[in-house]
This record gives C-alpha cells, sequence and structure tokens, in this order.
C-alpha cells in the first residue's frame, strides 16, 4: 500500500516536470492568425486535465511565465482549451476514453506556485460542442478561409463557425471571456458572446430570441431540461416537456423586452440589466448585488442544471442567487424525486408510501422514498390508486391540458387506472362543486402537499398508483389498507382508525424531519441556540431599538461579525409554521432589504438575526438631534435613501413571486448601512402573527402617522405602503416628522401644511432649511414631493405602484397630473362607512393579506 502510495507520487511528480516541460515548450497566446490547428493530446499545457489552446494575459502571467504568486493575491484570467468531460466527478483520468468540450473558461489561482497546475481552478463559461464532446486526437483548425472547424480524431466535423470567406485574420481570447475571430482591421467577424451556452458573464447580452440552455448536471454540460429564454413578453424560464411547462416569469410587464444584459453599475455593484425602448441606451437596472471589486474579474451569471440562476464568483460556493431566490422551492417543476411531496421546500415520501414498504418498493430512488413500478400494461388487476388531499402538481398546469373536464372523482382515478403509463393522476374542482377536471401529467414534476392550501384557490386530490402484492397477505397493515378499500365497511372503520394513526406518525415524523433538516434546507440560513444567542449578545444587553414585534440587541458572533438580534413576543404560531415564514423571508434577497442571517427557534424562544446596519435607522439622521454625530443629510444622500426604499418595495410587491405587504412603513424601519445605503427591515413579520387574529393585528401593528386610510376599513392592499412611503418622502424632505408632538397645535400635523402648499403651489417652503445643500437643489426636492403626493392620494387606486414610483424618482415616468390634495380623517371615513355599509364587514382579501401566499 505504501509502495503504492510513493508509487503514485513520484508519477505525479513526473507527470507535473512533464508538464512544465512542455509548458515550457509551448506557450499558450492570446491570439493567434490564419491558419493555426491544435491536436489536442498531451502535447497541449493542461490545468486539470483541460488542454490550454489560448489563455488572455492575466491568465498566462499567471500559468507560464514562472511567477511566484503571493499567498494573498488571486489571479483569474479567461482560457480557450479542450476540457473532458466527468474528470471531476470520477478524479480518474484515461485519455484513452476520455471525451472533451471546447471550452471558455474563467481560470483562477490563488497562493499556489508554478509549476503546479494541478492548483488552478476552471470555471466553463461557454462550450463549442456541448452536446457532441471529441475524443484524444481531435483537432481545431482555423483554416486559411477563416472558418475555425472542429473535427474529431476520426476527422469527422463536429462544429464550425461558418465564416469560410469572410475574410477572418485571426483569433484572440478576450480578457473578458469572449472568443472572437476577427479580420485584419480588428473588426469582429463571430465572437462566442453571440452563442450563450448556459452562462452570461458582464459586458454579454442576452438577447430578444436567445436563450440560455442549462446543463445535465454539474460535470456533463451538454444540454439538460430547462432553459430561460428572452421574449417580448419577458424573461421566461421552462422546464422542457412534452409541452414545455413555465416555471419562471420576470419583467413581464416591460414592453418589448430586447435584452438582459449582466453590468456593473457603481463600483460595488453587479446587476442585471434589462433593456427595452422604455429605459432607452442605458437600460434599467433590475436586480443587482454587492461584489468586491476583487472578485470582479470571475463574475458570471449561471442558468444550473436545477433551474436556478445563480450569480457566481469564481469556483466559491458562496453565490447569490440572484433572479430566483424569492421563487418557493416548491415551484420548480423537478425539486423532489418521483413521488414525493414538495412541502415549504422540503421532500417528504408520502404516507403509504413510506420506508419498508418491501412489496410497495421496486427499487429504491436515492433519497429512500420507493420508486414504484405500475406502469407497465401487465398485471393491471394489482393496480390501485393511494388517495391524498391537498395535493397539487406543478403550479403551471393549464386547465386546457385535463385529461376529463367537470368529471366525478371516480372516473379521475378510472382513467388513469386503464391507461398503463399514468402514474400518477390529479383531481382538481372548486369548493362548492363536486365535479371537477381530472389530470394525467406526464413527466410528473413536482407534487406540491400544502396543507394550508395557501396558495391554490381549488382543492385538489392526487393519487399515485402503485402496485399490490401479488403473492398473500404478507404485506403489512398499510399495503393492506390500499388492497382492502373494497372490502367491507365493517372492516373500513378498522382502516379508517389505522390509516389515521399511521398518517398521525407520519405527521409527526414529518416535523421532526422538518426540524432536523431545517439548517440543511433553507440554504444561507443559519440556526442558532438560545445560548448562543445569549453568548453574542451578552444577555441582551445593547438595545438597539423596540418595535412592534419585539426588541433588537446588538450582537457580535464568534468570527466578529456583528449582528442584530430581534427578539419576538407573543407569536401565535407553532414551530413549524415559524420555521416556514422565517424560510420564506430567509430567501428574501435584495440590495434594499436588511438581509436575515439565521434564526433562534427553542421552547418558547423565537429570535431572528439580522445583518447589522452600523448607521441604524433613517429616524436618527432626518429627526436628527444630534447634529454633530448626525449633521443634515445633503440632497444626494436623500435622493438615494428614497430611491433605496423604493426599490426595496418594487422588489416585495411586484418582483417577489409572493407579494408582501410590509404594512409599517417608517423611518424606523429603514435602516443605513456604513455608506448610508437604506435598506428596510422587518418586511415579512405580519405573517408571523397568528393568521386567524391578523384582521385586527395589522390594524393595530401598523404606526399612527403612517397609516394609510383604508386600512381603517379595512382593505388591506399593497397600495397601503405606497401611502406610508409618501410620509416618509415627505419627511425625509422636509426634514421633520409627520406627528411631531412637540410644536404647537396647529403645527403638530405636517401632512395637511404639506398639502396646503401643494394646492398653492408652494412646495419649496417645504423645503428643509437645515442643509443648504437642499436647498441648491429645491426643483428636484419639488419634484420629489410631488411623487410624495402622488403616493399619498386618499384613493388608494389613484397611488402609483412601487415600480412607477422607482421609475417616476429616476425621472422616467411623470408624475400623474390631476392629484387630489385632499386629506381623509380617516376615523369618521371609517365611521361614516360602517355606517353607511350597515354592518356589511369588508373582507380583507386573503391573498392581499400581509405577505406571501
Ligand atoms: C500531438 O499532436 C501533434 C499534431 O498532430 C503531434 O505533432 C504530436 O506529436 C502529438 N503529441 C503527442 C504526445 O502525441
Ligand atoms: C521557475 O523559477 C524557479 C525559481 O524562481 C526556477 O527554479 C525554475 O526552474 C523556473 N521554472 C521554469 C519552468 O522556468
Ligand atoms: C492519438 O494519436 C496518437 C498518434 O499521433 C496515437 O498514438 C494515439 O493512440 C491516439 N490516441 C487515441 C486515444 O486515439
Ligand atoms: C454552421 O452551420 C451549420 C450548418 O448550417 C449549423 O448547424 C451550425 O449551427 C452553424 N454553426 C454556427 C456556430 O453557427
Ligand atoms: C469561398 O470562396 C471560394 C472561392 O471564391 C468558393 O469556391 C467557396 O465555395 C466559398 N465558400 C463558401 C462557404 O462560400
Ligand atoms: C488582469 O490583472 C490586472 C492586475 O492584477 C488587473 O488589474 C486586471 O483587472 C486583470 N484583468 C482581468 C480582465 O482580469
Ligand atoms: C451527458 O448527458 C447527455 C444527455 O443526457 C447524455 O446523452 C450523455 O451521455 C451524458 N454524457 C456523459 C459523459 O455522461
Ligand atoms: C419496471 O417493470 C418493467 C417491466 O416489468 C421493467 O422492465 C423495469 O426494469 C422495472 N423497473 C424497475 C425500476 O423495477
Ligand atoms: C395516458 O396517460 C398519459 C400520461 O401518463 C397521457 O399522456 C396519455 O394521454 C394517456 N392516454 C390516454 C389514452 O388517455
Amino acid at each position: 500500500m505504501a509502495i503504492w502510495t510513493t508509487l503514485k507520487a513520484v508519477m505525479q511528480f513526473l507527470i507535473i516536470l512533464f508538464l512544465a516541460f512542455f509548458v515550457a515548450a509551448q506557450t499558450p497566446t492570446a491570439q493567434v492568425s490564419t491558419p493555426t490547428s491544435w491536436t489536442n493530446n498531451i502535447s497541449l499545457p493542461s490545468v486539470s486535465y483541460s488542454r490550454i489552446i489560448l489563455s488572455d494575459g492575466n491568465a498566462s502571467a499567471a500559468l507560464f511565465e514562472n511567477k511566484t504568486i503571493s499567498s494573498e493575491s488571486m489571479v483569474r484570467g479567461s482560457v480557450c482549451a479542450f476540457y473532458p468531460v466527468d474528470y471531476l466527478k470520477d478524479d480518474q483520468f484515461d485519455p484513452d476514453s476520455a471525451r472533451f468540450f471546447l471550452v471558455v473558461a474563467l481560470l483562477e489561482t490563488s497562493g499556489y506556485n508554478f509549476p503546479d497546475l494541478s492548483n488552478y481552478g476552471l470555471s466553463n463559461i461557454w462550450s463549442a460542442n456541448r452536446n457532441k464532446p471529441v475524443r484524444e486526437n481531435a483537432t481545431l483548425q482555423l483554416l486559411v478561409d477563416g472558418n475555425l472547424e472542429l473535427r474529431d480524431a476520426d476527422g469527422s466535423l463536429v462544429w464550425s463557425t461558418n465564416t469560410s470567406n469572410k475574410s477572418v485574420a485571426g483569433m484572440k481570447m478576450m480578457d473578458t471571456g469572449n472568443l472572437v475571430l476577427h479580420d485584419t482591421n480588428n473588426n469582429i467577424v463571430w465572437q462566442s458572446f453571440d452563442h450563450p451556452t448556459d452562462t452570461l458573464v458582464p459586458g454579454q447580452k442576452l438577447v430578444r430570441g436567445q436563450k440560455l440552455v442549462s446543463s445535465v448536471s454539474e460535470y456533463n454540460i451538454s444540454e439538460g431540461n430547462f432553459y430561460l429564454s428572452v421574449t417580448s413578453h419577458g424573461l421566461l424560464g421552462f422546464y422542457q416537456a412534452n409541452v414545455p411547462q413555465m416555471y419562471l416569469k420576470f419583467f413581464d410587464h416591460v414592453w418589448n423586452l430586447e435584452s438582459i444584459e449582466l453590468k456593473y453599475s457603481g463600483s460595488e455593484d453587479i446587476a442585471l440589466y434589462v433593456n427595452a425602448p422604455e429605459f432607452g441606451a442605458l437600460g434599467s437596472p433590475w436586480l443587482s448585488a454587492s461584489v468586491s471589486v476583487r472578485s470582479r474579474p470571475g463574475l458570471f451569471l449561471k442558468f444550473e442544471s436545477n433551474g436556478h440562476l445563480i450569480l457566481h464568483d469564481g469556483s466559491m460556493t458562496v453565490a447569490h442567487n440572484m433572479l430566483t431566490s424569492h421563487i418557493p422551492e416548491c415551484d420548480y417543476p423537478t425539486i423532489c424525486n418521483d413521488y414525493e411531496f414538495c412541502s415549504n421546500g422540503m421532500c417528504l415520501c408520502p404516507p403509504g408510501l413510506a420506508q419498508g414498504e418491501p412489496e410497495l418498493a421496486q427499487g429504491e430512488s436515492e433519497s429512500g422514498c420507493p420508486a414504484i413500478n405500475a406502469t407497465t400494461c401487465e398485471n393491471l388487476e394489482y393496480h390501485s390508486l393511494l388517495t391524498y388531499q391537498n395535493v397539487y402538481h406543478f403550479s403551471y398546469i393549464d386547465d386546457g391540458a385535463a385529461a376529463l373536464k367537470g368529471t366525478d372523482i371516480e372516473s379521475c382515478k378510472k382513467e388513469c387506472l386503464k391507461n398503463c403509463s399514468c402514474k400518477v393522476a390529479l383531481f382538481r374542482h372548486d369548493y362548492n362543486s363536486l365535479l371537477g377536471d381530472c389530470f394525467l401529467p406526464s413527466p410528473v414534476l413536482t407534487l406540491i402537499y400544502d396543507e394550508y392550501r395557501r396558495r391554490y384557490y381549488k382543492s385538489s386530490y392526487a393519487f399515485i398508483k402503485t402496485l399490490n402484492n401479488k403473492e398473500n397477505g404478507r404485506g403489512s397493515s398499510r399495503s393492506k389498507i390500499v388492497a382492502g378499500s373494497t372490502i367491507g365497511a365493517f372492516f373500513l372503520v378498522g382502516l379508517a382508525i389505522g390509516f389515521w394513526f399511521v398518517f398521525l406518525r407520519n405527521k409527526r415524523e414529518e416535523e421532526e424531519y422538518m426540524e432536523d433538516n431545517f439548517d440543511k434546507l433553507s440554504g444561507m440560513l443559519m440556526r442558532f441556540t438560545y445560548q448562543e444567542l445569549i453568548v453574542a449578545t451578552g444577555d441582551f444587553k445593547e438595545k438597539l431599538g423596540e418595535g412592534g414585534f419585539g426588541s433588537v440587541f446588538e450582537g457580535t458572533l464568534q468570527k466578529g461579525d456583528k449582528i442584530a438580534v430581534k427578539r419576538l413576543d407573543s407569536i401565535g404560531q407553532g414551530k413549524k409554521e415559524f420555521l416556514a415564514e422565517v424560510e420564506t423571508i430567509g430567501s428574501i434577497h435584495h440590495v434594499n432589504l436588511v438581509r436575515l442571517i439565521g434564526f433562534c427557534a427553542e421552547k418558547v424562544h423565537r429570535l431572528l438575526v439580522y445583518e447589522f446596519m452600523c448607521n441604524g435607522s433613517l429616524d436618527k439622521w432626518i429627526f436628527s438631534k444630534e447634529p454633530l454625530l448626525r449633521p443634515p443629510l445633503n440632497w444626494e444622500i436623500r435622493m438615494t435613501i428614497v430611491l433605496n426604499i423604493a426599490k426595496g418595495l418594487a422588489y416585495l410587491h411586484e418582483e417577489c413571486r409572493q407579494r408582501i405587504v410590509h404594512l409599517d412603513i417608517k423611518p424606523q424601519n429603514i435602516l443605513l448601512d456604513e455608506e448610508l445605503r437604506a435598506k428596510i427591515s422587518d418586511f415579512g413579520l405580519c405573517k408571523l402573527i397568528d393568521r386567524d387574529q391578523s384582521q385586527v393585528v395589522t390594524t393595530m401593528r401598523g404606526t399612527p402617522g403612517y397609516l394609510a386610510p383604508e386600512l381603517f376599513s379595512s382593505v388591506i392592499t399593497e397600495k397601503a405602503d405606497v401611502y406610508s412611503f409618501g410620509i416618509v418622502v415627505m419627511e425625509v424632505v422636509c426634514g421633520r416628522k409627520n406627528m411631531d408632538r412637540s410644536q404647537p397645535e396647529e403645527c403638530m400635523h405636517l401632512l395637511p401644511i404639506f398639502m396646503r402648499k401643494a394646492e398653492e403651489d408652494q412646495l419649496v417652503d417645504m423645503v428643509d432649511r437645515s442643509n443648504q445643500d437642499m436647498q441648491f437643489h429645491y426643483s428636484e426636492a419639488v419634484q420629489m414631493m410631488k411623487v410624495a403626493i402622488w403616493c399619498l392620494q386618499s384613493d388608494y387606486k389613484r397611488r402609483p405602484s412601487m415600480s412607477d414610483v422607482v421609475k417616476a424618482l429616476e425621472g422616467n415616468l411623470d408624475v400623474e397630473a390631476y392629484l387630489d390634495y385632499t386629506i381623509h380623517n380617516p376615523i369618521k371615513v371609517a365611521a361614516a362607512r360602517r355606517e353607511a355599509e350597515q354592518g356589511t364587514a369588508t373582507p380583507i382579501l386573503p391573498s392581499l393579506l400581509s405577505g406571501p401566499r
């Protein structure tokens, strides 16, 4: 054994030496001219079994100039290379059987010295021959006529740029990751950027008609089942099936979407820009993430094999789930294995199909939930169906896809039993009717178990086909339930009780399972013990503030990172619900929303751990009582803060698939980071309150002075946030509180004064005088006040959406011309309405209540 290890080490050393020799012998350049050819053999310099063809300046310096790279520095560059399939997975490389893709990849290294090239990492960003890997001895030729051809070892043409006679003079590896064929004037004739695979890098556009197609897996970069397509109706994500199943939809409100593009915005942000005529030449940044300048060369946005869109920083696993973070996991079409139910992002084996049922299991699937093999046409008499309520098929199934319409539950079951290829049938009906639609999905995508029916308007049953034990009654009680369902009524009662126990047991197991698996499944959320948080906060010593939901304390993690810990009181909710809501909040990421880092749910304790915002809340700045510590803000900072809040709210209202209404927007809930950029805190918290009390509680929870008038009559829409936002903008520009009890009676309320000035066209009087810079920008300030007045319309239907507010603030949309300056006294209005309606309560629309469902 020891000898073998030594031998292996010696071999490795020899290989490295050998490589070093060839590296020295054949140094790739960033640029070649026609004609040139490369053979995919060991003569090419190799990095992690990839053979390098071209490398840009930085990559060449790192690889071939024998520079000792200091341990702090990270070098990143682009290379074009033959990249072997599966080498990472197997860790066994056999050139005789290996298959290669021709790729462009980002190369990175840190702290390792030449010539140990095995320490360099490669991340694919493009491939020429995704679906047709080539062998050892394949050739890439840049021909005299300008065509770039990839031929396999047997000489067959695999791929070509089709650029014969297009006066190509040479080929270049650009440091952006673009592989370019150019003419004698250096004009681009062909570029890999025009043929995207599954990745976008900064500077690369995905234009209408183009799509990103996911890879089969991390290692097999052939085309997989998901694609993301730019259409004039938006950016749409599909799962490829007989009928493509849409599961993502973005920017569908944008007129004539032309392209999307990953671009830097500002010094530390990268954003997905949306280009459409309405946004002008620069486009509009949609979703942005903060990144350090250092990681810039290694950033890329990848459409992953599981259908997520992730921003990568080189090979680092730390990644931002840019577009798709707020989509509930269960809305991904292939999140779970066959027959598993997805519930709150977790995959569960349906009761009755649980482990340890040899009669049902005909081959175990990975998770241990047995695969069922009842899709043959043999032994039809042994096929039967297990019934589950509140199970829905992956969301986008449309009524037109129904196998039977206006049918009853028994006919639906029969339809599946008589069809050999039916694995699962779904029956969906309105609550007030026994008749409904029957679906036989193929393929069977995610089955969502949603016991609270939070997101669906219809009731749904799923029937899963199973194969009964043919031989005898050897089966356990559970399979007997399935088999015995046609036997006498007396027996049925017993069975019902049995099933009930089974179900209860499974429910309990499920809860335990959820607990145990929460850390794993919640992605980036950390779970803390109560003790850990006592230590982190020094037994809740440093109180940062107090809100409607509990108190916030400053804390420090062991690593030294500062945190803000919110201790929630009176949460009328079970642990399971709490975890589910926390997971939802934790999955919401936006630069203008305070990030949830983790949580604690132990006994009665419910705590949320947030990123620490060193400049505290906005009220401390705009109503500053310590001008030396917190000087009055200048125009630009105020403008940025207002825009930040607007973008954060627009995200909550419109971009989150599960719309969230904040219901408590006020300066105390706007936090500022070290650069005085604003982030909204406390979003999603209304959901933590007992659902049955939500009507009362939401009305009680809001803050006087910021409450929209219609809330008093229980009309709750996201426009309530727009109103509160209007108040905040007014306060920011005027530099004083809406309700200031320190002022004389007649000036106590700012809003009436503000509206009167607006009506008199004298808003300029209202601009904050404590900072001279504000006076220099008075016309812009007045413009912003007009946006505020638009948001403060008494009739909530006349208020703009938050995305319109963002456009108006950015000068891309005019403020509504006819503004209403009247103020409704909410208490009086509510009383009047109650009288008029004589007890006809306005029902709260469930979909609009305080957030995601
Ligand atoms: C690699 O291919 C080139 C071009 O065909 C050839 O000249 C060279 O000998 C080959 N090297 C090896 C090690 O097979
Ligand atoms: C790289 O540099 C080291 C010393 O700095 C030297 O010993 C080594 O031979 C060089 N290798 C090559 C391939 O030039
Ligand atoms: C590649 O070509 C060389 C000769 O150039 C040959 O010896 C070798 O067997 C070939 N390898 C494969 C895998 O075909
Ligand atoms: C080149 O032409 C072939 C045949 O027309 C086509 O299949 C292939 O996609 C083209 N290659 C590129 C890079 O456009
Ligand atoms: C390129 O030009 C040559 C000579 O003009 C012609 O024979 C050949 O067919 C052309 N090839 C293509 C692909 O157009
Ligand atoms: C190349 O390296 C230099 C120096 O480290 C760096 O400033 C530059 O941004 C790098 N360029 C790219 C494209 O990585
Ligand atoms: C990669 O996936 C494709 C499509 O599923 C498959 O045909 C091919 O065999 C796979 N390649 C490898 C090396 O597994
Ligand atoms: C299912 O049954 C068919 C036909 O009997 C068989 O070919 C197939 O291998 C079985 N699949 C599993 C997973 O057992
Ligand atoms: C049988 O079921 C499959 C789905 O499993 C469906 O696509 C097909 O249309 C059904 N056939 C008939 C005749 O209903």
